[in-house]
């Protein structure tokens, strides 16, 4: 993830820079259209598709205003990081289930879609896991046990799941990831039918990041999966992560990104979309122009998002709340803005901008 910026900021500075069907969103029914003008009202009320967020765990639990805003604003949500395999299967004998259940629960008694994320990534694996001792068969075990258990654990609780996240590099090339090295590109397909064996129903995304403009990646990613159907093995859809700039990607990126995935008729996520006003980690002022650039960003991605087919539009989520807990800030160390909320849980304009662009 770390290259991301590089990659960007490289190409910012060169630059310069859809009524879904009941089964899959049981939970969400549309709202009037005329909710747009009504200020207080909830951000996901105005939308036609599901509005989510990345649930911060410890926040939600010891910050009530943010738990608050969790419950107000947001109809669809995926665990920032307590569904990884590091949190849920922390040892090879030893699942731990507590607080996504908790989360689960709670989605259940609140009638908010629970999206999995994420069963197969190259990051925040268990060490045991990490380091493996076996040939391939004892890697296809493990990996199938580790996808079976929790798919069926969460079985009509996880309305989709990340099934693989972040397997191909920039250039389009696999990722040298444990499972690539220990069990060849194949280890995709494995990982769909196991997961399709354990739960027929639930939804499979392959979820990544940088879609919204290398067309080399994206094109990658189009085909191994579009040779994987040619033989019957099949995900439903795209998360297209979308933490984009305030100034990159260009709109027209951003629509061709959409569209092309629309194209091969994938449901379509936007999975953990932030809008970052510091690309070069600087000191910055965070003025009304670049918070105005920031918004136009963000109803570009939604205006372009409102053009794909209604069944394809999964929903969107953002990759939190509050600009106070963004994993910007604490992966990058850099001071950042990139969400709907500001430190203190005032709305940004950015929030109505971007209820306005949902309910149109
Ligand atoms: O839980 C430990 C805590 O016990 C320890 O005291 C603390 C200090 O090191 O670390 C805590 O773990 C951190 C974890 O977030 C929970 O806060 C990890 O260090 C930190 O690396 C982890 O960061 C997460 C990151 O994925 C890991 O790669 C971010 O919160 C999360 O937003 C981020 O999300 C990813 C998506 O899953 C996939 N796409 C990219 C996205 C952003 O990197």
């Amino acid at each position: 993830m770390k290259n991301i910026t590089l990659l960007i900021l490289f190409s910012g500075i060169i630059g310069l820079c859809g009524c879904p069907s009941n089964e899959e969103n049981p939970i969400v029914t549309p709202p009037p259209i005329d909710s747009c003008n009504n200020a207080n009202e909830n951000l996901y009320y105005a939308s036609r598709f599901p509005i989510g967020t990345a649930v911060n765990y410890d926040a939600w639990k010891s910050d009530p205003e943010y738990a608050q805003l969790l419950s107000k604003h947001f109809n669809s949500v995926t665990a920032e990081n307590i569904m990884k395999p590091a949190y849920l299967h922390p040892d090879e004998n030893i699942y731990r289930w507590e607080l996504a259940d908790e989360l689960a629960e709670y989605c259940k008694n609140k009638s908010i879609r629970l999206h999995g994320h994420t069963l197969l990534w190259h990051n925040q694996l268990p060490s045991w896991m990490q380091f493996f001792q076996g040939d391939e068969a004892a890697w296809d075990a493990m990996m199938k046990n580790h996808i079976q258990t929790i798919v069926r654990h969460f079985k009509g609780k996880v309305a989709a799941w990340d099934i693989v996240n972040e397997a191909f590099e920039e250039d389009g090339s696999f990722r040298r990831s444990v499972w690539y090295v220990q069990l060849g590109e194949s280890y995709i397909e494995k990982a769909i039918r196991y997961a399709k064996e354990a739960d027929p129903n639930v939804l499979l995304f392959y979820n990544d990041y940088n879609l919204e403009f290398n067309a080399l990646k994206r094109s990658a990613v189009l085909a191994h999966f579009g040779k994987l159907r040619a033989k019957g093995i099949t995900i439903d859809g795209i998360g297209v992560q979308m933490h984009i700039f305030h100034v990159y990607p260009s709109p027209l990126m951003i629509r061709e990104c959409l569209n092309e995935i629309a194209k091969e008729n994938y449901k379509i996520h936007i999975s953990e979309m932030d809008v970052s006003v510091n690309p070069l980690s600087v000191d910055i002022e965070y003025t009304d122009s670049v918070q105005t650039l920031q918004m136009q960003q963000y109803e570009t991605v939604l205006n372009a998002y409102e053009q794909i087919p209604a069944e394809l539009q999964y929903g969107c989520t953002f990759w939190g709340i509050t600009d106070k807990y963004t994993w910007i800030r604490s992966s990058f160390l850099r001071e950042d803005y990139p969400l709907l909320f500001d430190d203190n849980y005032k709305k940004k304009k950015l929030f109505n901008a971007v209820k306005f662009a949902l309910c149109k």
